[in-house]
């Protein structure tokens, strides 16, 4: 079983500081919400987010959205053997059900996650396919169980996709960690929780090219393909 985190994911509803700023606004009447039940969003808030801490690393659920239609989609988590988590900026952590049918659709897919910000869970009743909670990394990794978590970014040890697949295949419990934010670096608590940092190309990549390329290695190496 291999664990994915989609971490410091830039997911979070709008904050309450920019909820009166006329684009906000605008983009909250067309919804028919509430500025603060709506995700931040780039394409529509871009003006409103300069007043906004870290802007450059936040207001894009499409990585998210694109890294998990991946994930989900692949043999390996077909056959319940990825483990899916996606640490949000707002310090959520979405617990992933490998069985969930993510909407194809943009549009749809913020939608769903702005019901679980408002129901905590989907579907309301029955088992839960996404589920939003507080609690730490450390609780959800070093705690509750052993795991060997690899972080991959742009500057950390260089290393093949066959050689960090290799030791990953060892572990009892692998975790890889791949940034769902547009720019910037990860935060300390990541490092913190991290055995090694890993890069597989000298250039930055996409969080979903990154996340296809690690699953479709791990598959290589567990199946025997
Ligand atoms: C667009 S990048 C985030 C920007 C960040 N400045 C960077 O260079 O990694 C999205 C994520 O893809 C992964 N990633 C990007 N380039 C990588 C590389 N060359 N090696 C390993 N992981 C990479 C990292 O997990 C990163 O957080």
């Amino acid at each position: 079983m291999l664990t994915l985190l989609l971490a410091e994911a830039a997911i979070e509803l709008i904050p309450k500081k920019i909820w009166r700023h006329p684009s906000v606004l605008k983009h909250a009447k067309r919804r028919g919400k509430k500025a603060g039940a709506i995700l931040l969003d780039r394409s529509y808030h871009h003006s409103a987010m300069k007043d906004l801490k870290n802007a450059y690393k936040r207001g894009r659920p499409d990585i998210t959205h694109l890294s998990l239609l991946i994930a989900l989609g692949t043999p390996l988590n077909k056959n319940g053997l990825l483990k899916t988590y996606i640490q949000t900026r707002d310090e959520y952590i979405i617990h992933v059900n490998h069985k969930i049918r993510l909407p194809k659709n943009y549009i749809q897919f913020t939608g769903l996650i702005e019901q679980l910000y408002e129901l905590g869970r989907v579907p309301k009743q029955g088992t839960p396919l996404l589920e939003l909670k507080k609690h730490s990394l450390q609780d959800l990794f070093r705690i509750k169980d052993e795991s060997y978590v690899v972080t991959l970014m742009k500057d950390g040890e260089p290393k093949t996709l066959d050689t960090l697949i290799n030791t990953l295949i060892k572990k009892k419990n692998p975790v890889v960690v791949i940034g769902a934010f547009p720019h910037g670096r990860f935060s300390k608590d990541i490092i913190d929780i991290s055995d090694e940092s890993v890069s597989i190309y000298s250039e930055t990549l996409e969080a979903w090219t990154v996340t296809s390329r690690v699953i479709y290695e791990y598959e290589k190496a567990l199946f025997n393909l």
